[in-house]
This record gives structure tokens, C-alpha cells and sequence, in this order.
């Protein structure tokens, strides 16, 4: 039995860092555990200037840890205001940061998706000039409003983009890098299994769509702490995107996810979408790769795969986690006083949810 590995530090693909008091408390979380990380645009305003970006990676900077070496990776919120012009200006670093990616979100879909557009399709000057600076496009890969701005079903929403809308933008800019964020079907999977290429069509996925289910989201209630979009689906999405993970394929990564709300907006009858997972994610993925017996695709995933996409060095960094359980017994309190509660906790959780991995100290 493994009961310790050590790998390169990880790098996050996909985290919400937040603004103001949010952010000065849950950035130094995610710094302690990765060497880097993809920072999500949707802030309010959103990001989609370079000048804006460099501001926030100002921000984010000022609340990591003194000591500690971890880069916040910048990225643009595919807005109608993004320009072609501001695609280059990004990626060329100006402005003091460089913009990495440029990530999408359907109109409507999830937290602060208001500015986006109804359909990726409809973006084609931006994404032509991403394709030619080599720029890479992160999707929210649900079909949000049909034609008629109806709502589609949410739990057919990733379906219908992999479906439909996924082959039409890789048939319209063949060269245009992409990554799938937050798979989380089985047909999502087996789309990525079947097309992923290294460098070229990539895919992430979330601790919580590795460890929950549908079933779990409505036991003895709804668990609003893991309501996010993607939604959880059904066992067997899980467990597809669980043996896609377990392959060790050199096109799939992780990125969290982690999407901080404060208490008042998660146990709400209006509740938002987005799971605080930061606090457990490494573990979490730990415990998920040594349930597979594939621990040692582990590294690849959370270390390598992800900054390679990005163009950047894995980190000369080690870490070492260990088999030892483990429980989330509390929520994170901004210096508002505001409670941001974790995914895994016991007492909002589904219950006795242990993590079987840590790190190391
Ligand atoms: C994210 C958030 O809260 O910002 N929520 C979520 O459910 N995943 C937005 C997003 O990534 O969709
Ligand atoms: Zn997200």
C-alpha cells in the first residue's frame, strides 16, 4: 500500500480568486499548495483590458504570502467589449502581465456570465485572432439558450455544446488552441478521449465532478455546496469522467474550479452556482487517483499537463502528501467577517466526508 508520494507542485487550471476581502482570503490558500494558477476573469467588472488584467494580478499579488513564489496566470473574459486588438496586446505581456487565455462563458449559464455571448460561435474575430497569436480559448462548455432564448434543460447543457457546438468551432478555426473546462459527462468524455491532443484540444476536471453525483447533490435535501455549473450528473458521467482521468492522458488536467461565495449567497433559496473547493482540492484528487490505482498518472495531471498548455515550466518544486484522514471542520472567514464554507465540510457537507490524503508540513 502507498501510504506517500511526492510530486512537482501543482498548478491550478482553473480558480476563482475573487475581489476585495474575498480575495485576500482565499488567495493565500491556493498559493500555499500550487506553484501557479489559471485565474478566472468573471470579477465585476470583468476583465477584458489588459490594463484591468495587470490591475487584478496587482491585486491578487498583494494578497499572497510573503515568501511565497506563486504566480497568478492572467486571463480575458470573452466579452462583446474584447477586442481582436487587446487578443495581441495581451498575449504580448504589455502592460505589465500577460494574459494567458481567454475564457468563455454562455450569457445566462453561471456567476456573472451576463457579459458573455449566447453562443461562442458568435465571437469569430476574436477567436480568429486568438487562433493566429496562438492564444488559447477556455470554454464553459454548456449550450445555455436555445434560439428562441429559451432555457435549455441544465442538466443537457454540456450535451448539446459537445454535441452541436463544440464540432462547429473546431471545424471553424482548426488551429485555434482549446481547453474544455470542468468536463463533466460521459459524453464529454469520450469527446475528449476521442479528439484531445496535447497542445491542441485539451480538457480540465474538477475534484467535484470526480467526487459527487447527482444522487448525493439531492440526498436528505439539496446540497448547495456543491451546486455548480457544470452541474453534477448522473453516477455513470461520473465514473466515465473518473476512468478518463485514471488514463493518464497528457491532454487532461486539473483545474479546480474552486468559486468562493460567501454564506449568504450558498444557503440561500437563491443559491450560486460555484463550489469553494480550494481548501482540499490536492488532497481530494490525491484521494480520488489512489481510489483509481493511479497514482502514479497523479503528477501529470495536477503538475505537468496544465502548465505545459500554457506554455510554462512545471514547477523544479516538490510536495509530499500522505495517507492520513483528514476533516474539513472549518469555514474560511474573510476579515469582514463574512463565512465561505468548503466543499467537504462536515457539517454542511453530505455528511462524515473524509479526506484520506494530506499534505505534508
Ligand atoms: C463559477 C463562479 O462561481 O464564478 N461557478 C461555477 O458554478 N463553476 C463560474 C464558472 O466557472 O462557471
Ligand atoms: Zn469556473
Amino acid at each position: 500500500m502507498t501510504d506517500s508520494i511526492t510530486i512537482r507542485r501543482p498548478f491550478d487550471s482553473h480558480v476563482h480568486l475573487r475581489q476585495g476581502a474575498m480575495l485576500r482570503a482565499v488567495t493565500p490558500i491556493t498559493a500555499q499548495k500550487f506553484f501557479s494558477a489559471i485565474v478566472m476573469p468573471n470579477t465585476d467588472p470583468p476583465i477584458d483590458t489588459t490594463e484591468a488584467a495587470a490591475a487584478y494580478k496587482e491585486e491578487i499579488m498583494a494578497a499572497v504570502p510573503e515568501g511565497s513564489t506563486f504566480e497568478p496566470l492572467m486571463t480575458f473574459y470573452l466579452t462583446k467589449n474584447l477586442s481582436p486588438a487587446e487578443i495581441a496586446k495581451g498575449f504580448s505581456g504589455e502592460a505589465s502581465a500577460k494574459v494567458y487565455a481567454v475564457k468563455s462563458y454562455p450569457y445566462g449559464a453561471t456567476t456573472n456570465s451576463q457579459w458573455g455571448y449566447r453562443s461562442i460561435l458568435e465571437a469569430k474575430d476574436v477567436l480568429r485572432e486568438m487562433e493566429r497569436v496562438g492564444m488559447p480559448l477556455m470554454l464553459h462548455g454548456e449550450v445555455h439558450l436555445n434560439d428562441h432564448d429559451e432555457e435549455e434543460d441544465p442538466y443537457e447543457g454540456e450535451r448539446l455544446f459537445v454535441e452541436d457546438t463544440l464540432p462547429r468551432l473546431l471545424d471553424a478555426f482548426p488551429r485555434l488552441k482549446i481547453s474544455l473546462e470542468h468536463m463533466s459527462t460521459a459524453i464529454a468524455a469520450d469527446f475528449i478521449e476521442k479528439n484531445g491532443a496535447e497542445g491542441k484540444l485539451v480538457a480540465t476536471i474538477t475534484p467535484t465532478h470526480l467526487l459527487y453525483d447527482r444522487r448525493q447533490a439531492f440526498s436528505g435535501g439539496y446540497r448547495t455546496l456543491i451546486h455548480m455549473k457544470p452541474l453534477v450528473k448522473r453516477r455513470e458521467d461520473r465514473e466515465r469522467v473518473r476512468a478518463l482521468a485514471q488514463r493518464g492522458l497528457p491532454f487532461v488536467s486539473a483545474g479546480s474550479d474552486s468559486a468562493p461565495h460567501p454564506e449568504s449567497k450558498k444557503f440561500s433559496s437563491c443559491v450560486t452556482f460555484g463550489v469553494f473547493c480550494s481548501p482540499a482540492a490536492l488532497e481530494m484528487y490525491t484521494g480520488v487517483f489512489d481510489e483509481l490505482g493511479a497514482l502514479d498518472k497523479l503528477e501529470n495531471f495536477l503538475s505537468i499537463n496544465g502548465p505545459r498548455f500554457y506554455g510554462i515550466q512545471p514547477s523544479e518544486e516538490r510536495i509530499t502528501l500522505i495517507k492520513k484522514d483528514w476533516q474539513v471542520t472549518e469555514p474560511v472567514i474573510t476579515s469582514e467577517g463574512v463565512k465561505v464554507w468548503p466543499i467537504g465540510h462536515v457539517q454542511h457537507g453530505l455528511g462524515n466526508e473524509v479526506i484520506r490524503w494530506q499534505v505534508k508540513r
